[in-house]
């Protein structure tokens, strides 16, 4: 566990982002500087440019122009070795749940003594005590989904970035995971996190940058943004309009 006392703020920004692709802009981000402690929520309909950004901010795709920062210095290795992702369709070995969380430990060095308690650790945190030994492949969709948010929380990072991790599940699950993300940055793990559903905003986000078109509309405190978005684009997605 990190200790809060020690925490510095970690200030994760964009400046002069731009993606383009056959000539059409898909992302264009001027500046953008997540510094609060979120959990960031990132909101807004279908091919916004949700995931795009998630990506660039994790360093997965280098964008045609501008750059990522951490702490005002362009994102490196040495960030990124401290970023996890999750993605909304879990990748998993195909071993037992585990073996898909020793792997990840081994990787680190993680002396195998140290493995195991650390597994039984994480299996706990993700309510899956019971199913150590059962096929990865074999779980549920919401198992599924808190086996991969345990691997990302293995590599004990700093920042977790989270694309829709609950957009195939059902409520119940959704909330298990929920609590999962709320529980990690308590400890003081960095979320970024993008969801569609207002309600998930809602409940956990600190704040929220809304996205429409490849272009982020407007960041704020979630309960302001929430309750009086300043962007026409804000107020009529949370009104549940079309917005194109
Ligand atoms: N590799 C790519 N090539 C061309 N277009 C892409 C590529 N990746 C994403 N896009 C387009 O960029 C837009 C934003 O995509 P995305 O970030 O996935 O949206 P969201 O996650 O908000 O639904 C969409 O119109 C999508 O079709
Ligand atoms: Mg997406």
């Amino acid at each position: 566990m990190r200790d809060l006392t020690l925490e510095i703020v970690r200030r994760l920004s964009v400046r002069n982002l731009e993606i383009a692709r056959n000539g059409k802009a898909l992302l264009t981000v001027p500046r953008l500087s997540l510094d609060g402690p979120g959990p960031t929520l990132i909101l807004g309909p279908n091919g916004s440019g949700k995931s795009l950004l998630l990506r660039c901010l994790h360093g997965l795709i280098a964008p045609d122009r501008g750059q990522v920062e951490q702490d005002g210095a362009p994102l490196g290795l040495e960030h990124k070795a401290r970023q996890a992702m999750v993605f909304q369709q879990p990748v998993l070995l195909r071993r037992s749940v585990a073996a898909n969380l020793d792997f990840v430990l081994k990787r680190q060095g993680v002396p195998r003594r140290i493995r195991k308690t650390r597994i039984e650790e994480l299996l706990d945190e993700g309510g899956l005590e019971g199913k150590a030994r059962q096929s990865a492949r074999s779980l549920s969709g919401g198992e599924a989904q808190r086996l991969a948010i345990l691997r990302a929380l293995a590599l004990d990072p700093e920042t977790l970035f989270l694309d829709e991790p609950t957009s195939a599940l059902d409520p119940g699950a959704t909330q298990t995971i929920e609590r999962m993300i709320q529980r990690a940055s308590n400890r003081g793990v960095r979320i970024v996190m993008v969801t569609h559903d207002i309600g998930q905003a809602r409940r956990l986000a600190a704040d929220i940058v809304m996205m429409q078109g490849g272009r982020v509309v407007e960041h704020g405190a979630a309960k302001q943004l929430l309750d009086a978005p300043e962007s026409d684009a804000s107020r009529r997605y949370l009104a549940g309009g079309l917005v194109t």
